[in-house]
């Protein structure tokens, strides 16, 4: 059962009707392209059985053993069944294939799930589109005080996109297997298919090479998958309909790689892996043969390693600082005609597609690959922006969209929500539309560990996710995180740990003691956004541990926006119980400070975050004092304005590298005082 908020009871009576415990078929994330909900339920019984019919599948049956068991988890009933090959008409759930799919881009993923009160009936012409059709039917799960049932529908779905991909930096901050593979079962319960894998970076190389061990040995700190964990990544996500695709970026970016190759950089070493973060200078000496001859030997191990048709090889913010300062290198662009570096990694790129294609292989690579004549076989990765990403596809590119998808900078799950790959004015033909594959949400890794991961990555990615799958005319943002609250508990239930591992982080915050004020406080606050947290003035590197308020604070707060509303709903609708509900929340926010205080005495961590909790009890005294004000239709005088205005000005300023999320409704109250 949903657990709802006072706030939210006294909200929803405010609005005139009260939560009720409905179907789930309003709750699917992502929305199906079509869906009919008719009269009458599937109700849930121990004698549930499920039967796959059709093709062979590898995948198939074990996902719908797990299914059955996250249906087990959660109704209590015990079946003691397991999914029969049958041809059984009374099976309750009949799953039904025409094939077992390669799993390569643009594989037929639809499905047609139709419940009715006697079966469930999930077909797909391949198993991925039943994969998707199984997460479908788990979502819609619903129950009252008869028990569990399925309400009925027919839904007929398919993707809008073919790519749907999350990047996962590895290098910045390892991720173990772990994390990769509960991100994956993430993954599939939102219909993404794309693993991206960022494998080299200046801070790490993390894949074994046979061929070359000294890659990891001197450029990994031990931290790196083996050629066998690669594979049980592969299959684990190949099993949940789920590329892999590995990404080694190339030519810049490469102090990990040149570590240990030192001859094959442009300029001087020894080399040391890097710590800091950033852009740096160590690049690829592209105008040495030794260097192709490294990378044949070096694509076309990791070409047999990973098998999926798309490699990944960066390309981005090669500085050329490198190149600028090599005569050698200089000479070798006169010699062949490249008027700049732009035309050198032009050079550059085509010598490794080459290697590439040989060992079957398509080429992917951020914006800065593409110049001018080079081949279109290849696949653009957007990350500096759309128009970029319009021209290419106009050009005849395949591309696919980043830009704005990149989660590591914590902005609103509304603000990638709305990023469509595919906006209306983008002027683009049918023809050219198709050119669009999709995107990948990026979860770069400077600022994340394995345990605050997942609370970066979910639940706005499934915001993401509906992006790529759902029919673009699906829109409304206050729509999308209501169903965001419930997927997020569905994803803790597969195994992530974006709500268990920050409870643990907060326990740890507090030495220990009571959370309640502390995770109150964090209803309140966000991580500073886009790159602001690097300009505070703490040094970060991998050297520093992510435990701090940053670190547990999320983007986007649900009592934030709660908060908003009921501020909104009480200009538009100003009645004694807004005033009531609106006077108590103050309350609530003015009081943590006071409780904060006194942990702190005992929990040194709590001691930067107090300053926050006061601008916060500041802030909330001054909104008690505007909402009296309004209330009793009296105009403040000149010295409280003052005093309020500087209120929200010190509220403003960032404390612990976050900041007040709850300003601007505050703020509205206190404006709405100085009126007209
Ligand atoms: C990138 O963010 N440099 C791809």
């Amino acid at each position: 059962m949903r657990i709802f908020s006072a706030a939210f009871i006294l909200l929803c009576c405010l609005l005139g009707f009260a939560p009720s415990l409905q179907a789930q078929v309003d709750q699917l994330m992502p929305v199906p392209a079509s869906m009919e909900i008719q009269a009458g339920r599937f109700q849930l019984q121990p004698s549930f059985t499920v039967s796959l019919r059709g093709a062979d599948s590898p995948r198939l049956l074990p996902a719908l053993q797990r299914a059955l068991w996250r249906l087990d988890r959660r109704t209590g009933l015990r079946r003691g069944k397991s999914v029969q090959v049958s041809e059984s008409a009374k099976t309750s759930w009949v799953v039904k294939t025409q094939e077992s799919a390669k799993l390569e881009l643009g594989e037929d993923e639809s499905y047609s799930l139709q419940i009715t009160p006697g079966q469930i009936n999930l077909e797909a012409q391949t198993d991925l589109g039943a994969l998707h059709g199984v997460e479908t039917l788990l979502q819609l799960l619903s129950a009252d005080s008869t028990g569990w049932y399925f309400p009925c529908v027919t839904i007929k779905d398919q993707p809008r996109f073919p790519w749907r991909g999350l990047l996962i930096d590895v290098c910045r901050h390892f991720m173990p297997m772990e994390v990769i593979k509960r991100n994956l079962d993430g993954m599939a319960l939102v219909k993404m298919n794309v693993l991206h894998l960022h494998l080299s970076e200046d801070q790490g190389f993390r894949v074994e090479s046979k061929k070359f061990p000294e890659l990891t040995r001197l450029g990994s700190n031990g931290d790196y998958f083996t050629q066998d964990q690669i594979r049980e990544i592969i299959e684990y996500a190949n099993l949940r309909g789920i590329r892999v695709v590995p990404e080694f970026d190339i030519p810049g970016h490469a102090t990990s790689w040149l570590v240990s190759h030192p001859e094959l950089a442009s300029a001087p070493g020894p080399y040391q892996i890097e710590k800091g973060f950033g852009v740096f200078d160590p690049t690829f000496d592209p105008s040495k043969e030794e260097t192709y001859t490294f990378f044949q030997t070096f694509f076309t191990e990791m070409a047999a390693l990973f098998p999926d048709a798309y490699l990944h090889i960066g390309g981005d913010e090669n500085n050329g600082k490198q190149w600028d300062g090599n005569p050698k290198i200089q000479t070798f662009k006169k010699k062949n005609g490249l008027k700049d570096n732009h035309e050198l990694q032009r050079y550059f790129n085509e010598r490794i597609q080459k290697i590439l294609t040989q060992n079957g292989k398509r080429m992917v690579g951020w914006d800065e690959i593409l110049v001018e004549g080079i081949s279109k076989d290849i696949v653009i990765q957007s990350w500096r922006g759309k128009e970029a990403l319009a021209q290419a596809a106009k050009n005849g590119y395949q591309v696919m969209l980043s830009n704005g998808w990149y989660i590591d900078l914590c902005q609103p799950a509304s603000y990638h929500y709305l990023n469509d790959p595919l906006p209306a004015d983008l002027g683009l033909s049918e023809a050219e539309q198709k050119n669009v594959l999709g995107g990948e949400a990026t979860m770069w890794a400077e600022l994340v560990t394995p345990e605050n991961v997942d609370t970066r990555i979910w639940p706005r990615t499934a915001a993401i996710a509906e992006r790529l799958w759902s029919p673009a005319a699906v829109t409304s943002v206050n729509d999308m995180y209501r169903r965001l609250e419930g997927v997020s508990l569905r994803l803790e239930e597969t195994g992530l740990t974006h709500l268990k591992n920050r409870e643990m982080m907060l326990r740890r915050i507090t030495n220990g003691q009571e959370i309640y004020p502390l995770a109150s406080l964090l209803n309140y606050v966000e991580p500073l956004k886009i790159y602001q947290r690097h300009a505070q003035g703490i040094p970060y590197s991998t050297d520093l541990s992510l435990t701090r308020l940053p670190d547990v604070a999320i983007p986007d707060p649900k009592a934030v926006r709660d908060f908003n509303d009921l501020v909104d709903l009480y200009f538009t609708n100003p009645t004694p119980l807004g005033v009531k509900i609106l006077t108590r929340e103050l309350g609530n926010m003015e009081r943590i400070h006071t409780q904060l205080t006194w942990q702190a005495r005992q929990a040194p961590a709590l001691l930067e975050i107090l300053p926050m909790s006061e601008k916060l009890q500041n802030l909330a005294r001054k909104g008690m004092e505007a909402l009296n004000f309004i209330d009793h239709k009296t105009k403040p005088e000149a010295a409280w304005k003052q005093e309020a205005l500087n209120t929200l000005a010190e509220a403003k300023k960032p404390v612990a590298e976050s900041e007040l999320a709850v300003i601007l409704s505050i703020e509205k109250l206190i404006y709405r005082t100085l009126g007209p």
